[in-house]
């Protein structure tokens, strides 16, 4: 299958930092299907053998395994060809459908790597130059929309000349292998499902924690801020897949109609709800691995006295049959303790201990980084004497050790899904849409409130009101269990 990839935004930070890296990753491991080419546009002039000098440089700031040596480079620049292309020139677009023409690839997939405001003018010059034929597709990445209102503007442009199965909307959450296992977990084997649910489950936490800071997109997260940049997206999804219905089959709208119905079972905020059940924070100063690290507001970029909030804690529960009353605790902020992102399913105590000692509940685990596995905490007996104690122990499965050599990152994933066409792990503008409406009262009460958000140190697990949160129903985050 012949296929032309073109990144739009071909010079960009997300095109030489991820997806780049990404498809020579791919290309490394021969899962690049051959016949393909990599088109690259952007404002600047320049050859195909400059872009591939320039981009040659870009990757030695990648991290070093993922480095190509010279030989490999060669061979992957082969597929590299580069264009000019001004967005806002009709006759720009028009030169790219000759360009496309010329080869007539099987499959031509259109990668939107630029800002997220160009998306609509894009998608319409695309329509105009009849640059939407079946065989073609659109990624969109994100941010898709600021709230409802500006998704369903970029989703009615984008529906008005393509298809719903010619739409790829990145979630990069989605590629992580973790979350694949996720539904090999639940779905392939039959051991998890019958106690997946209110009766053997006391809470589910899913916390996307990061060590970095803004770094220089002070400008960029400012007006976007952790609930925008994470909870809309990444953890939503995250818990989509956790809350989910089995699906009748793995077929992309049979996944996307179940994790649909879960975002419209989630508990809608009120008022009354976000000041209760939502907590926000902003970081100050403090240390990350022993070094000084500044607060948010002394970040570069970042306007004084911003009330951004770089932290985010909420409770929100599926109102269903399968979870009433579980409570799910999602949590993400940047210059926290630890970069760590998993989800803790904790269960229900047994029901009539007979043991003496802690009657600790069972919990999994799913590691999405920095490793990527799966923890099963149990109670065992050691074997010492008849009083003794039970101990906690725990079966731990470390993907990285079990599938060492085929694992793929999730760029890397995504990029191969959308040249195949697969759109399983891409998301559908209905549940986008659903996200905006649950998460948009809690940006209007935070619009109305003067508080603002609450501080917390550089390198702390956010504000105490976080933990507080939690402790409220009886139960702690992981790390304070
Ligand atoms: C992006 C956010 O979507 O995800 C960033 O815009 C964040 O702010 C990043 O740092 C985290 O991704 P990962 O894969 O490093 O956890």
């Amino acid at each position: 299958m012949s296929f032309d990839l073109v990144f739009f935004g071909g010079t960009g930070d997300l095109t030489w930092r991820k997806l780049m890296p990404a498809l020579f990753q791919a290309f490394r491991h021969g899962k690049l299907p051959p016949g393909g080419r990599i088109l690259a546009v952007a404002r600047d002039e320049q050859t195909d053998d400059k872009y591939r000098a320039w981009l040659k440089d870009r990757f030695q700031e990648v991290e070093g395994p993922k480095r190509p040596s010279d030989e490999e480079f060669a061979r992957f620049a082969e597929l590299l060809h580069y264009r000019r292309m001004d967005l806002s020139q009709p006759e720009h677009y028009a030169r790219l459908k000759e360009w496309l023409a010329e080869r007539n690839a099987d499959t031509v997939v259109l990668y939107l790597a630029t800002s997220p405001h160009l998306f609509p003018q894009i998608c319409e010059q695309l329509g105009q130059a009849g640059l939407n034929a079946p065989h073609i597709r659109v990624v969109l990445e994100k941010p898709l929309g600021h709230d409802l209102a500006s998704a369903q503007e970029i989703n009615r442009v984008v529906r008005s000349v393509f298809s719903e199965r010619q739409a790829f909307r990145i979630d990069h959450y989605l590629g992580k292998p973790s979350v694949q296992n996720l539904m090999a977990l639940r779905f392939g084997n039959a051991l998890f499902e019958p106690l997946w649910r209110r009766e053997s489950i006391a809470n589910i936490q899913i916390t996307l924690a990061e060590g970095i800071g803004v770094g220089t997109r002070g400008d960029f997260y400012d007006r976007t801020g952790a609930l925008r940049d994470m909870i809309q997206n990444h953890a939503l999804q995250l818990l989509t897949m956790i809350a989910m219905e089995p699906p009748s089959t793995s077929d992309a709208d049979a996944i996307r109609d179940e994790k649909l119905k879960v975002l419209r079972s989630l508990k809608p905020f009120t008022e009354g709800d976000v000041q209760r059940d939502v907590v926000r924070g902003q970081y100050k100063a403090g240390s990350i691995d022993g070094k000084p690290v500044p607060g948010y507001l002394e970040e570069v970029k970042v306007p004084p006295g911003s009330r951004c909030e770089t932290f985010v804690a909420l409770r929100t529960e599926v109102q269903n049959w399968r979870w009433a009353g579980v409570p799910f605790y999602l949590r993400t902020g940047k210059r926290l303790a630890a970069r760590n992102a998993e989800i803790v399913v904790n269960f229900r105590p047994v029901p009539h201990p007979i043991f003496p000692g802690a009657n600790q509940a069972n919990k999994l685990v799913i590691k999405l980084q920095p490793e990527d596995g799966l923890e099963l905490h149990l109670l065992a007996a050691k074997g010492t004497g008849q009083s003794e104690t039970l101990s906690p122990v725990s079966l731990d499965l470390d993907f990285d050790k079990a599938f060492p050599t085929e694992r793929v990152g999730a760029y890397e994933r995504l990029l191969l899904d959308a040249i195949a066409g697969r759109l399983n792990l891409f998301v559908r503008s209905d549940e986008q849409e659903q996200a905006w409406r649950w998460v948009e009262p809690v940006l209007d009460t935070w619009a109305r409130d003067t508080t603002g958000p609450r501080p917390y140190a550089a390198g702390s697990w956010g504000p105490p009101a976080a933990s507080a949160l939690v402790a409220r129903d009886g139960f702690a985050w992981d790390e304070e269990q």
